[in-house]
């Protein structure tokens, strides 16, 4: 038996009872109707979760993890005589340069140290003085430092330009207010298992309409993450390319209906209310957050620092027998021993009060126990 512990994770999320249930219904074939109506209606959800309008945006859905998204639009999009310029300011930005250099695309990489805050001016710099750069790549949660990037700012400047846009809203779908529209995003990719609550294991594309006839050309680099198969099969037939994880797509559904269920809105004003529950209790245990500006934090990532002297691991398994899963903190930060707690999926306010009664309890040594069944 595994014990069930609450997960204050950014991914995996706790999953409502329904989005359990729905992988039981798993036993159909992909090939006939019933699963092209469950995919129809996870796609116009997933255009609703984005804000794209029908007739201007289009979304696939990839099997696979969040990565798979990312690697199927910039492995799609961009003619090996073209480059990418990408913005990174953390590790799922160097994830995304990792990709790129993978394929073979240029790259003009406009590089921050973690937690800083993109700066305007470079960025249009290097749209002003390379006009081979076709494609402009950036995350818009950043999830190793909790920072949300200039998503609305750079989709300007991607207009101004006339560039195609790409943004890993990966740890922001569902979360965050993500409008693709608005933000003159070309390519917006995200992932079940985060801020929508769904479960791990598929991820989903939105694109918009008038850019694919800018990509229809770009040489097939790979099959199964081609952004133009997936389409095509999605637009014809509401299929897909090869065999998908039907269980996934299930869940999917059904964690989109539970999201929109509760409403987009409160969804996004509850992860704000768990966050702010959070960092109120981390000040009051005079834990540091490493992000200083409140209106550059995320709605649903909080990273602190540990007080010098106590080991990392030692305290997340603390935490975890406890009854609470944490990550460490990744590359630079890990050394300076910072810690990330999420809020998203099933989590409420009252979960959020008694994580930080825990937490104050194994800071003071007096360990509770605090397991939810579920
Ligand atoms: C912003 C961002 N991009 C990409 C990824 C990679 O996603 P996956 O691990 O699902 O492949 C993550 C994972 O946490 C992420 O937070």
């Amino acid at each position: 038996m595994i014990e069930k512990k609450m997960l204050f994770t950014p991914g995996p999320v706790m999953t409502d009872q329904r989005v359990k249930v729905a992988a039981l219904l798993s036993d159909i074939c992909h090939r006939r109707a019933v699963f092209e109506k469950l995919y129809s209606e996870i796609r116009n959800n997933l255009l609703k979760l984005f804000h794209g309008p029908k007739d201007e945006y289009s979304t696939v859905v990839i099997t696979g993890s969040g990565t798979a998204s990312n690697e199927t639009v910039l492995s799609s999009v961009v003619d090996s005589n073209k480059k990418v310029l990408l913005i990174s300011n953390g590790e799922f930005g160097n994830r995304l340069k990792d990709i790129i250099c993978c394929y073979g695309s240029g790259l003009n990489l406009v590089e921050y140290k973690w937690a800083e805050y993109p700066d305007l001016s470079r960025i249009e710099n290097e749209l002003k003085n390379d006009k081979d750069i076709s494609l402009i790549s950036m995350v818009y949660h950043e999830t190793s430092t909790g920072m949300i990037n200039p998503v609305h700012q750079v989709g300007k400047l991607a207009r101004d330009y006339n560039k195609m846009y790409h943004i890993d809203s990966i740890s922001a779908i569902g979360g965050e207010d993500v409008d693709v529209k608005r933000d003159n995003i070309d390519f917006c990719t995200g992932v079940a298992n985060k801020a929508v609550g769904g479960q791990t294991g598929v991820s989903f594309i939105c694109v918009r309409r008038a850019t694919l006839k800018q990509i229809q050309n770009v040489p097939k680099r790979n099959i199964y993450l081609n952004l133009q198969n997936h389409i095509k099969a999605a637009e014809e037939h509401n299929q897909t390319p090869n065999t998908p994880s039907v269980v996934m797509f299930l869940t999917l559904n059904e964690a989109l209906k539970v999201y929109f269920e509760e409403g987009q809105e409160k969804v996004i004003r509850r992860y704000r209310e768990n966050a702010a529950i959070i960092r109120k209790g981390f000040r009051e245990l005079n834990l540091d957050l490493l992000l200083s500006d409140q209106s550059l934090m995320s709605n649903t990532v909080t990273s602190a620092f540990l007080p010098p002297g106590i080991d990392i691991n030692d305290f997340i398994d603390k935490v975890e027998n406890a009854g609470y899963v944490l990550y460490p903190g990744k590359g630079p930060l890990l050394k300076r021993n910072l810690f990330q707690v999420a809020n998203m999926g099933q989590i409420l306010p009252e979960d959020c009060k008694i994580f930080i009664r825990v937490l104050e309890g194994v800071f003071t040594g007096k360990l509770r126990r605090n397991l939810r069944c579920h």
